[in-house]
């Protein structure tokens, strides 16, 4: 690469197409701020800064990306208000940006742009050149159009709205990214103005300028549409997230990850996959998700901050959400169908949690079995413990949360209540229906339920 890059994203305008109160660039593809993407692909691409044009939602947009910077790489902001065009926007930015460097010039509302495209059209400006990145449209309609000279030399972008009519049969268009140096953007700039159709200071008319100044104008086409695709409307909003979900289920593919249909995948995040991976259809991922080797995940899982480790089986309609504090899925472990894990849950090897079991900031020790309807929260559960259906940790007093241990190779029968804090001794055993309340000793069985009676020739009440 040639010298620092400085990029300039340009996140000020309305999207009023969204028809919502989120600014534009703040909406989600992949779980990600559209803008967010772009600050990810800048990154990548090794730019010494970005510089983000706010105006519209500022006040909101600018936090979110801030924090999404953070650690990644140096982030500015500069206001644009009002808007009055893309020149006039990038006039904002070039104040704070160094002569020495080239400044690439991208859109908060194009998240799939590639570091590798980028890089190579920086190697097109080469620190000295005006390289735009274009395409060819088969309807370019309302984009700028690419005018080339008799040597098929680059001579002007004209808008789609000032063009000609030989003009607007013209395909290539410009894809609204550019690289210059930025010495050069920096006199140009000043000099553009707003005589135009829209009455706006349009940055395409550097081309122009630099043609008029002997710079030579190098135009970087390329064919994959989806890295310069702009995003203005909930529809393309739509479209594009299933062209990202798409490129994500094929680098998963390509891994040796086998999914039962590559269209019903939705990762919102990171999904990293160990070998020998099946998916079967409609799951999402979200946030952090690790899958070891042979992991298999069932039909309609919704997977978010989760390591599920090797030989896992998650079945069907599986929920499970480690928010902040994650959750561990040990090896050979058995989950659902319909189970919920929650934040904290850890489940050793060979754990089994069916149908309609919630487990929540508890440690389950291996093999350690609740198959049915159950609720284990704050709690411990030692090796074998076997949990019966029903049965529920009452952790929760109304004011504070209290533990409850359940040593090794216990057996709680069904529908027992156990109040926390207690400990239930090892081996030991709980008769179904119990209400347990205080320490129970290893290897006693504790029933705490009203004794059963029988009356005899019992008539039941007749309608008076
Ligand atoms: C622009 C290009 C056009 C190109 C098209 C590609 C100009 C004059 N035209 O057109 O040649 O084909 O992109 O999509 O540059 N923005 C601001 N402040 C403003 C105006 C816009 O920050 O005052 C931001 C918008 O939020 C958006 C980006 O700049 O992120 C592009 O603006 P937009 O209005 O979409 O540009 P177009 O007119 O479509
Ligand atoms: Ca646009």
């Amino acid at each position: 690469m040639t010298g620092p890059v400085d990029v300039v994203v340009m996140a000020a305008g309305k999207g009023t197409r969204m028809k919502s109160r989120l600014p534009k660039v703040l909406h989600r593809l992949g779980g990600k701020a559209l803008a967010a993407h772009v600050i990810d692909c800048a990154a990548g691409l090794g730019a010494r800064r970005a510089v983000v044009i706010t105006g519209h939602g500022a006040e909101r947009v600018e936090p979110v990306l801030a924090a999404h910077a953070q650690g990644r790489m140096p982030l500015q902001f500069v206001r644009q208000e009002p808007q009055l065009g893309t020149g006039h926007a990038v006039q904002q930015a070039v104040p704070v940006l160094d002569d020495d460097g080239v400044t690439l010039v991208l859109s908060g509302d194009v998240p799939l742009t590639q570091p590798d495209t980028l890089r190579e059209l920086v190697g097109w400006c080469d620190g000295q050149h005006l390289a735009l990145l274009t395409l060819d449209l088969p309807d370019p309609t309302g984009y700028g159009r690419i005018v080339r000279g008799p040597g098929h030399g680059v001579q002007a972008i004209v808008e789609h709205k000032d063009a000609t009519d030989e003009q607007r049969r013209i395909t290539e268009i410009y894809s609204g990214i550019m690289a210059v140096p930025t010495r050069l953007l920096r006199g140009w700039l000043a000099r553009l103005d707003n005589r135009n159709a829209q009455g706006e200071y349009y940055l395409t008319d550097v081309v122009k300028m630099a043609v008029a100044d002997g710079v030579r104008v190098c135009a970087h086409r390329i064919h994959d549409a989806i890295q310069v695709a702009g995003i203005n409307s909930p529809a393309q909003l739509a479209e594009l997230e299933r062209a990202y979900q798409r490129r994500v289920a094929d680098d998963l593919m390509a891994q040796g990850v086998r999914l039962a249909d590559p269209a019903r995948l939705d990762v919102r995040g990171h999904l990293r996959c160990g070998q020998d991976v099946e998916i079967d259809v409609n799951c999402v991922f979200e946030g952090e998700v690790e899958l070891g080797d042979g992991v298999r995940i069932g039909a309609h899982c919704v997977i978010a901050q989760a390591r599920i480790h090797a030989g896992a089986v998650i079945h069907p309609f599986t929920h499970i959400d480690g928010e902040k504090a994650g959750v561990t899925v040990g090896e050979g472990a058995l989950v659902g169908p319909f189970a919920r894990l929650r934040p904290g849950a850890q489940l050793g090897p060979d754990v089994h949690i069916g149908n309609f079991v919630e487990v929540k900031n508890s440690t389950l020790a291996r093999g350690a079995k609740a198959n049915h309807l159950a609720y284990l929260g704050d709690a411990t559960v030692g090796e074998r413990v076997n949990y019966g259906a029903g049965s529920i940790t009452a952790n929760y007093d109304g004011a504070n949360k209290h533990r409850t241990v359940i040593e090794d190779d216990v057996h709680v029968g069904s529908n027992c209540v156990l109040v926390a804090p207690v400990t239930i001794g090892a081996g030991g055993t709980v008769a179904g229906g119990s209400t347990i309340t205080k320490d129970t000793p290893a290897g006693a069985l504790s029933v705490s339920r009203g004794k059963q009676v029988s009356i005899p020739d019992w008539k039941r009440p007749v309608k008076g």
